[in-house]
Parts: C-alpha cells; sequence; structure tokens
C-alpha cells in the first residue's frame, strides 16, 4: 500500500510541500495542463478528506486557471466532496434496478444501524453514508460501493455486516477486486498514484457474461463493420449510426428490420416515433 500524504489534518490543516510537489507532478503529466485537475482534485481529497479552500487555491494556481474554474468541476461531479468524509465511503445504489432488487431497503437499513442520513458520517467517523446512482453494475443488483469498489448482490444482513467489519477494522475484500483501502487511500489511486494492487482479487463474474453466452447460443455476432457503418468499414457502428441520422426514417427500419442483432446495437430502437426516429428525419 502506498503511504497516505498525512501532513496536514481534514478540512483545512494545510497542504504539504509534498502534496504541491505532487500536483504539480500530475500537471505536468498532460500536454493541457489543465487536464489534469480531476486527478488533482483527487490528490486533494487524498490529503484533505475533501475538496477545501485552499485546495482549489492551489490547483488553480499551478494550472495558471481561475478559483472559480476550479470550483466548477469540484462541485459539478460526486465523487468530489465538500464536506469531510469518513475513514470509508459507503455507497447504497438505489437507481431503478437496484431498488426494486433490495437497495431502498439497504439503504433505510443502513440509516438506522448507523444512524446517519444521506451524505452523513457516523459519529466515530468510520463511514460516509451515500446513496448512489448507477453504478452500470446491474447485473449484480443490488449493488454497493466502498471507496467505489464493488460489493455485489447484496442484502440488508449482509450490508450491515459489511459496515460492522469495517468500523472494527476487519480485512474486507471486493466482491470484484481488491482488498478495501480507506477512502484517502482509494482517492491517491485515483489520482494515478498507483498501490500495485489494481489485479488483486477477480474481475468479470458470470452475470456480466450472460449475455455473451446466449448470443453464442444463438449464433448471434456483430454486424460486419461496412452494414453497420453504411460503406465506411473503418469507422464501425457509432459512425455508421451517425451517417444513418442523415437517411431517412423508412431507410432505418428497414436496416434494423433486416437484423435483430444489429437492432439490439442501436443507440435507440427503430423509429415509430421515438426520439431516435425524429432525429432521423
Ligand atoms: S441500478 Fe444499480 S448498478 Fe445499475
Amino acid at each position: 500500500m502506498t503511504e497516505v500524504s498525512t501532513s496536514s489534518t481534514t478540512g483545512g490543516g494545510g497542504l504539504s510541500d509534498t502534496t504541491y510537489d505532487e500536483l504539480r507532478l500530475i500537471a505536468a503529466r498532460y500536454p493541457e495542463a489543465r487536464s489534469g485537475l480531476l486527478p488533482m482534485l483527487h490528490l486533494v481529497q487524498a490529503a484533505e478528506g475533501r475538496i477545501t479552500p485552499e485546495g482549489i487555491e492551489a490547483c488553480a494556481e499551478i494550472l495558471e486557471i481561475s478559483a472559480a474554474d476550479v470550483s466548477g468541476v469540484a462541485t459539478f461531479y460526486t465523487m468530489y466532496k465538500r464536506k469531510p468524509v469518513g475513514d470509508y465511503h459507503v455507497g447504497v445504489c438505489t437507481n431503478t434496478l437496484c431498488a426494486v432488487m433490495g437497495g431502498d431497503a439497504i439503504f433505510e437499513r443502513l440509516k438506522d444501524h448507523l444512524e446517519v442520513g444521506n451524505d452523513e458520517t457516523t459519529a466515530d467517523g468510520k463511514i460516509t453514508l451515500e446513496h448512489i446512482e448507477c453504478n452500470a453494475a446491474c447485473d449484480y443488483a443490488p449493488v454497493m460501493t466502498v471507496n467505489w469498489e464493488f460489493m455485489d448482490n447484496m442484502t440488508p444482513q449482509s450490508a450491515t455486516q459489511l459496515v460492522d467489519d469495517l468500523r472494527t477494522g476487519a480485512e474486507v475484500s471486493s466482491t470484484r477486486g481488491a482488498r478495501v483501502c480507506t477512502w484517502r487511500e482509494a482517492e491517491r489511486v485515483l489520482a494515478g498514484f498507483p498501490d500495485d494492487r489494481a489485479d488483486e482479487g477477480p474481475s468479470a463474474g458470470p452475470a456480466s457474461l450472460v449475455g455473451l453466452g446466449i448470443a453464442r447460443e444463438q449464433g448471434w455476432t456483430a454486424p460486419e463493420a461496412e452494414h453497420a457503418s453504411g460503406g465506411t468499414p473503418s469507422l464501425g457502428g457509432r459512425k455508421g449510426a451517425a451517417e444513418r441520422a442523415d437517411t431517412s426514417r423508412a431507410e432505418t427500419e428497414t436496416e434494423v428490420d433486416e437484423s435483430p442483432v444489429d437492432a439490439k446495437h442501436e443507440d435507440a430502437p427503430p423509429a415509430k416515433g421515438g426520439a431516435k426516429g425524429d432525429k432521423a428525419t
């Protein structure tokens, strides 16, 4: 585990010289320095436990942009926190699929169990609980995250056990990844300072591969590039969709009807007055 910069305390203890140097290091990685802003903000969170005014000023000074520019980014993305985060950020997906599969019940149970509301931290400073939107992990719904690592197929019982283990310092592993570290350590990894544990634990599981198995059973294959791109083999399906937007709705419907596999890869269903049809006309 890479050591976390702890020379400053949560909420304005001051960024260390080491952190300033590392912020400059991140900026120097990019042809356009301001492209480094997102990882720089993660480093601020690793050092300060949140996005602090000093962290915003430091990023602005190094990137030679305004504090308002930095603040605009930091307040847009939900992974940047203006309030101090506990040792572990625990997310519960309450988006549609996870919600109906039990995510709502898990979130309610954890609020009661931890005695906190949404986006609040337990009195011991260990857990910050937040309901989160779809994590593109619906095949393992209901899904939770700890410091953005997946915890799959959760139940109210396994969720309470998970937070109890985190609070007591028991070793916890993601169901699809590495052992869970602290939130600040995870933020440092997101800033681009690897902890060399990226390959620890399993990765894709069977639920993620069900579609592939069905396609193989049915003999379905991806459309040939020429078919998908309307005669531009090297540019693939996305380009094909864009080009088809310039053709008539009738042509689009005919093309999709010829291939059920193709229909599965469209951005939207064939037009019958729907959004895609509106764009195509
Ligand atoms: S709805 Fe929860 S991961 Fe998609």
